[in-house]
């Protein structure tokens, strides 16, 4: 597979190109960035560590496609749209790990995927995904009894709150119970929790890679069901499956879920 990588001075963006150098079946072929990083025009390879692989980045996202089965993007919401619409044009698979994304992204992913196949998962772990399912396995058979609440840790340095991953663990609470309406962070008289909120709470410190954790409280019990990330590799891992996965699917909206079978 022929890889492109956007936001590729980035942390995750490195942690691809790291992995995709190791494996024998991928080749990095370009990778983009913002046109003012301190890493634009540089060698892929000595920005990740690895030694020069005679790929340089670019801010011209065309030029950074050319060639390539597939683009992982892990960027910023606002530089999303605008990959999303030459990837589909170069007819370029994408797969999108960018989080924090707005309405305008969302419809480009869903044009985009009329021309490509198209991945955007706020988390690429396996294990993430099967903590959806257990979360909307366990709201459903505890019902309205039951409080949510979800709880997200990240390092310091991440900059939109709360992360998509809780977003997304609270969409799998309201595919079970579709009332629960999102509450960020409680602060200052709020008054007692009513049945259908489902607080969800950002805590910011250090250099945690990601944990969360979703609370079902019920009278006299409570079940605490966490999901611990100890590397950010595990995530380009999972979007370096799904770039293989997706390079030469028809096009359409593919999940993590279609990835694990
Ligand atoms: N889905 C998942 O599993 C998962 C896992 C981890 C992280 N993430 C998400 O992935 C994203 C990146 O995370 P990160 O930790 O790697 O952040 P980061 O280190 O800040 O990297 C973001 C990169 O995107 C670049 N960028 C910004 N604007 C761009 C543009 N117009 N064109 C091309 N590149 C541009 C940034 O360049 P500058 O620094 O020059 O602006 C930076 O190199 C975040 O949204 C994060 O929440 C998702």
């Amino acid at each position: 597979m022929r890889l492109a990588i956007f936001g590729v001075t980035g942390r995750m963006g490195l942690a691809v190109a790291r992995l995709a150098h190791e494996d024998p079946n991928v080749e990095i072929v370009g990778g983009a960035c913002a046109p003012s990083d301190p890493g634009h025009g540089r060698d892929i390879g000595e920005l990740a560590g690895i030694g020069s692989i005679g790929v340089v980045t670019t801010a011209d996202i065309a030029s950074s496609l050319l060639g390539a089965d597939a683009v992982i993007d892990f960027s910023t919401a606002s530089a999303v749209a605008s990959l999303v619409s030459v990837a589909a044009r170069q007819r370029v698979a994408i797969v999108s790990g960018t989080t924090n994304i707005d309405d305008n992204a969302h419809r480009a992913f869903d044009k985009a995927a009329e021309a490509v196949p198209v991945l955007w998962s706020a988390n690429m772990s396996l294990g993430i995904q099967v903590l959806s399912e257990l979360v909307e396995q366990a709201a459903r058979r505890l019902g309205k009894a039951f409080d949510v609440e979800v709880v997200e840790i990240h390092h310091r340095k991440k900059i939109d709150a709360p992360s998509g991953t809780a977003k997304r663990l609270a969409e799998a609470a309201r595919k079970a119970r579709p009332e629960l309406t999102d509450l960020h962070a409680r602060s200052g008289n709020v008054g007692a929790r009513t049945n259908d909120e489902l607080g969800l709470l950002a805590v910011r410190g250090g250099d945690v890679i990601g944990d969360h954790t979703v609370f079902l409280f019920g009278s006299g019990e409570r079940i605490e069901l966490t999901h611990r990330a100890s590397n950010r590799e595990l995530f380009a891992h999972g979007a370096l499956v799904a770039a293989k996965y997706l390079a030469g699917k028809a096009p359409g909206r593919y999940t993590i879920a279609d990835v694990l079978g």
